[in-house]
């Protein structure tokens, strides 16, 4: 590594991945290197994280066509499996949302919804949308990170899983907060859908029901 790039401080040691603040040509970025897993064969473990990287990086590239804040890709080192990313200022939400007034909480979930729209409606799933998956920065733009669990689908059941997951979270994590924020939420996914469909919006809400009902939900460490 030249001196040019530079890891400079760990910030989260993860099940999946490590990642790393530092600089590249004179860029603040974050460094997300996945690491090696043991238990697996080391041929399969290297393509796993290899298409991993791509995937996520790919994603990150994509979505940001469609006018959504995601961290911008530097570089995308395979043979070390670590995607060079943008820096992004901020605070992530769950820290700040404990402490947001009521109209800020509508604000920024009613936007959150839009967002999640945004990519659901071209094809996107998210796979991992929580309040630690997305910062707000200074100047409230709204930032959504973490494709780790990017996924290509237009079926209404994916769709569905996803907001399903994001309600779980705010309900175990936020619970106090639940009903106003998760409400502002689909009413600001209702409305950014609808520009392209009238019906399927209603779909997807409504089997955020039936999924609950069955239990249906993968976790991320489930993944092999
Ligand atoms: N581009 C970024 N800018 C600023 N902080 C980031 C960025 N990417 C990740 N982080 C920080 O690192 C943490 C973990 O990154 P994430 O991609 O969510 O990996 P994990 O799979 O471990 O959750 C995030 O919660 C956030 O605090
Ligand atoms: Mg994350």
């Amino acid at each position: 590594m030249s001196s040019d790039v530079e890891k400079e401080k760990i910030i989260r040691k993860g099940a999946e991945a490590n990642l790393y603040y530092g600089h590249w040509f004179g860029k603040e970025v974050i460094f997300k290197y996945r690491i090696p897993k043991k238990y697996r064969i080391e041929e399969l473990d290297k393509r796993i994280r290899t298409e991993r990287t791509l995937n996520e990086a790919r994603a990150l590239i994509r979505v940001k066509k469609y006018g959504i804040n995601v961290p911008q890709v530097f570089e995308i080192d395979t043979v070390n499996s670590t995607i060079v990313m943008k820096y992004v200022h901020g605070t992530k939400l769950k820290d700040i949302l404990p402490n947001l007034d009521d109209s800020k909480k509508q604000l920024y979930f009613n936007e959150i919804g839009r967002i999640i729209a945004n990519l659901h409606k071209n094809g996107h799933i998210h796979g991992d949308i929580t309040t630690s998956n997305i910062i707000i920065t200074p100047e409230e733009n709204i930032f959504l990170i973490d494709f780790g669990l990017h996924e290509y689908s237009d079926t209404i059941e994916d769709k569905s899983v996803d907001l399903h997951l994001f309600k779980r979270v705010l309900i175990s994590s936020h619970g106090k907060d639940y009903k106003y924020c998760f409400d502002a939420f689909l009413e600001g996914y209702r409305s950014e859908y609808k520009k392209i469909d009238s019906t399927e919006w209603k779909a997807i809400i409504k089997n955020i029901d039936a999924i609950e009902s069955r239990g249906r939900y993968i976790k991320s460490e489930e993944r092999l």
